[in-house]
């Protein structure tokens, strides 16, 4: 186990499956509109990028699936069986989604380099050891393709006590870390050639892009 998923102990699997089983119910109303601006960024983006085969991690309820260009081939994963029924009924109107899978995100069954894109919006701070989620999706995604995160990212100088406040209760019911930093899941040289770019509202989700 790395260091950053030492850090993470206590966000057992079990406890994130339990956790969203309660939360498949509310999800779209709690979190649909909040994370709605950042998540149809990262779409934008990923539609924008060459490439048809994308691989969504952590995809809920499925809120993005809807918004990708009929030109991209999706496969969903997530860990919560609860939270993929309801990504389910969504996929079943779209020809685009091509398989929604119960999958632990860190440890997956693809083969290396199966995809054009990966990307995963509000997980990092979930998984256990984001570290092993990043390096999967480095794994199924192939040399010279892209893999994005939208999270939101800890300054350096720690969280604002607003910030930390307004997410605590959410965060022990969603395993979300309002204390995530980007060093929790990249090592000095994983954001050589990136973009980071801010997203609403206020800035407080960022966008990852990494080259593979
Ligand atoms: C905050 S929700 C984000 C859902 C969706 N991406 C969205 O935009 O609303 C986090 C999701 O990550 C899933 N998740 C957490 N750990 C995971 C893992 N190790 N593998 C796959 N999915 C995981 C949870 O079950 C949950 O559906």
């Amino acid at each position: 186990m790395t260091i950053a998923a030492r850090q993470f102990e206590g966000l057992r699997p079990q406890a994130i499956k339990t956790a969203y089983a309660r939360l498949s119910k509310y999800y779209d109303v709690l979190f649909g509109p909040l994370l709605r601006p950042a998540r149809l960024a990262a779409v934008k983006r990923v539609n924008a990028l060459p490439g048809t085969e994308v691989l969504e991690v952590g995809v809920g309820t499925g809120l993005a699936l809807p918004h990708y260009s009929a030109g991209k081939r999706i496969v969903g994963i997530d860990m919560s069986a609860d939270m993929l029924a309801k990504a389910r009924l969504r996929a079943a109107r779209l020809p685009n989604v091509r398989a929604v899978l119960e999958m632990d995100a860190q440890a997956t069954n693809f083969a290396d380099g199966q995809f054009d894109i990966a990307v995963a919006m509000f997980v990092a701070s979930v998984v256990p050891d984001p570290r092993a989620l990043l390096a999967e999706m480095r794994r199924v995604v192939k040399p010279g393709g892209s893999v994005l995160f939208v999270n939101h990212f800890a300054g350096e100088t720690g969280v604002p006590e607003w910030w930390r406040r307004a997410t605590e209760a959410v965060s022990r019911r969603v395993g979300w870390r309002a204390d995530f930093r980007m060093r929790d899941i990249f090592k000095a040289g994983d954001l050589a050639g990136s973009s980071v770019v801010p997203m609403p509202p206020l800035g407080l989700f960022d966008l990852v892009e990494l080259r593979n």
